[in-house]
């Protein structure tokens, strides 16, 4: 395993291309670039996070067949592979050309329907042109976007995956709650989550402080990974 999967980024040396300063720009994707061709990526894990590992193993959340799932910032894509391997259609997506290239060299799992788009995810258009459409997808699987893009544009997020999902879809996500100032990642107090996620409209089935962390991202005071499964309401 790469990384001591507490110290999630490293602090940008240039500032001025942080990303997602005004909205995901360019810049901010090469920014991530930079991260991944330097070797600044303390948030790589080399694995799936345990607990959204352990989560599937307990719970398939698969209808049949498995349906069309998306992971948003999937870095170099180990949660899309794991997500592949059980049967899902599964759409990995980051802005970072080198997430992306990084992610393809790994070997797909055999018969497995795996696809990486390089994108934006608050690019609407990127999305509808690769078939993101509104109620398109069965699953969304957060895994350390929503921390790496800025607090204003949380609602955004939300917003996107609420759209994106099929009425009854899943939201299943593991969230970076510290309480440090700054970011990335930015933290979040999980009372106030909670709430954002419902006020996107989708509706709490599970919100715990996650087991089985990865080291480093183990439940200390206010340096908890908390996991949630949400759904969006069954009727349009
Ligand atoms: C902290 S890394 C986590 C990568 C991966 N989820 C993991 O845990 O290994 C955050 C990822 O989100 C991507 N990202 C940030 N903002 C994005 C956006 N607006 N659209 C697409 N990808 C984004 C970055 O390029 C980066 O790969």
């Amino acid at each position: 395993m790469k990384g001591d999967g507490g110290n999630l980024m490293v602090a940008d040396p240039d500032p001025k291309g942080l990303p997602g300063a005004a909205g995901a720009t360019p810049a901010s994707a090469l920014v991530w670039d930079r991260r991944y061709r330097e070797g600044r990526d303390g948030w790589e894990l080399g694995q799936p996070a345990p607990p959204l590992r352990d989560f599937f193993s307990h719970h398939p959340l698969a209808p049949h067949p498995p349906g069309r799932v998306l992971v948003p910032g999937c870095g170099r894509g180990h949660e899309a592979r794991l997500l592949a391997e059980l049967g899902f259609a599964v759409v990995g997506l980051d802005f970072s050309a080198e997430a992306i290239a990084a992610a393809r060299q790994w070997a797909s799992p055999p018969g497995a329907s795996l696809h990486w788009l390089q994108a934006d995810l608050f690019d609407r258009q990127a999305l509808a042109a690769a078939g993101l459409d509104p109620a398109s997808l069965q699953g969304v699987v957060e895994h350390t976007c929503f921390c790496a893009i800025e607090p204003q544009q949380r609602p955004a997020y939300l917003q996107t995956v609420a759209e994106l999902l099929v009425p009854g879809g899943w939201l299943l996500g593991l969230f970076w709650c510290h309480g440090r100032p700054d970011g990335p990642p930015y933290g979040s107090d999980p009372g106030e989550l909670a709430g954002a996620l419902a006020q996107a409209g989708l509706i709490k089935a599970l919100w715990q402080p996650a087991t089985n962390s990865a080291t480093g991202r183990q439940q200390q005071p206010r340096e908890n990974e908390w996991l949630g499964l949400w759904l969006k309401h069954p009727s349009p």
